[in-house]
């Protein structure tokens, strides 16, 4: 696949580097062009100005702090419809630092912001809920990735790039599931900050399909 990547931190390092080795081409963009030229250099990608990591791209993941996202889909084009057709992947976590509330209104998503500000564009909310170490480090557990879209074929791409970096892909549904997903990375967060390990605080589900103990209702 044609990967584009906007941003050159954690993410994008993590995520880019995993891809160019199951044999995909990424390039990747961001403020700083020494940035991009770096990282490029790093996982064996390209440098492009942002509009032009987002041509002719399979997918692109925005991979960028969510205060960040509005100016850089403005950058690309995304309003002006830069996007359409592209699957754009949103890793991001709306969420006040450390604590994890919501920084997106009652009723509303990130991913659905990011799909307003890029209209005609297949957005998939994938990859917010793991700490980049995930795709660095050699796993010792099965790591499953949850996301949603509306597209099928994007998010059969998504799913197909998730395998690419060693997890098992769960679809849960349409991009109206979004704001649940992001709820739940916001969980993580904020007991994670607290000191609490958040693998801890859910059922253990001893094999697919059966929780050890009573389900919640
Ligand atoms: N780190 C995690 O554990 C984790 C896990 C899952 C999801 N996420 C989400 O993934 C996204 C990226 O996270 P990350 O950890 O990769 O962040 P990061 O390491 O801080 O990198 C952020 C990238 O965005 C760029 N950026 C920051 N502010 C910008 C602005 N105003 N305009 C344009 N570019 C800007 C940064 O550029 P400079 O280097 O020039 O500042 C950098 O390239 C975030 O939305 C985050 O919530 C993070």
């Amino acid at each position: 696949m044609r990967i584009g990547i906007l941003g050159t931190g954690a993410v994008a390092a993590a995520l880019g580097a995993r891809w160019v080795a199951a044999g995909h081409e990424v390039v990747v963009a961001g403020r700083s062009p020494a940035k991009a030229r770096a990282l490029a250099g790093r996982i064996g990608g390209a440098a492009l100005a942002p509009g032009e990591a987002v041509r002719d791209r399979d997918a692109v993941l925005l991979a960028v702090p969510w205060a960040a996202v509005e100016d850089v889909l403005r950058e690309v084009g995304g309003p002006d419809g830069a996007l359409a057709g592209t699957t754009l992947i949103d890793p991001t976590n709306a969420v006040q630092h450390a604590v994890g509330t919501l920084l997106i209104g009652p009723g509303e998503s990130a991913a659905g912001r990011i799909a307003a500000l890029a209209p005609g564009a297949h957005v998939v909310k994938a990859f917010h809920l793991l700490t980049p170490d995930h795709w660095t480090e050699q796993a010792d557990r099965e790591v499953t990735v949850a996301l949603c879209g509306d597209e099928p074929a994007a998010l059969d791409a998504v799913s197909r790039l998730v395998r690419d970096v060693g997890a098992v892909p769960a679809v849960l549904g349409g991009l109206d599931r979004a704001r649940q997903l992001e709820e739940v990375a916001g969980f993580v967060i904020g007991l994670a900050f607290s000191g609490f390990d958040p693998a801890a605080a859910v059922p253990r589900v001893v094999r697919p399909g059966a929780a050890s103990g009573t389900p919640a209702r």
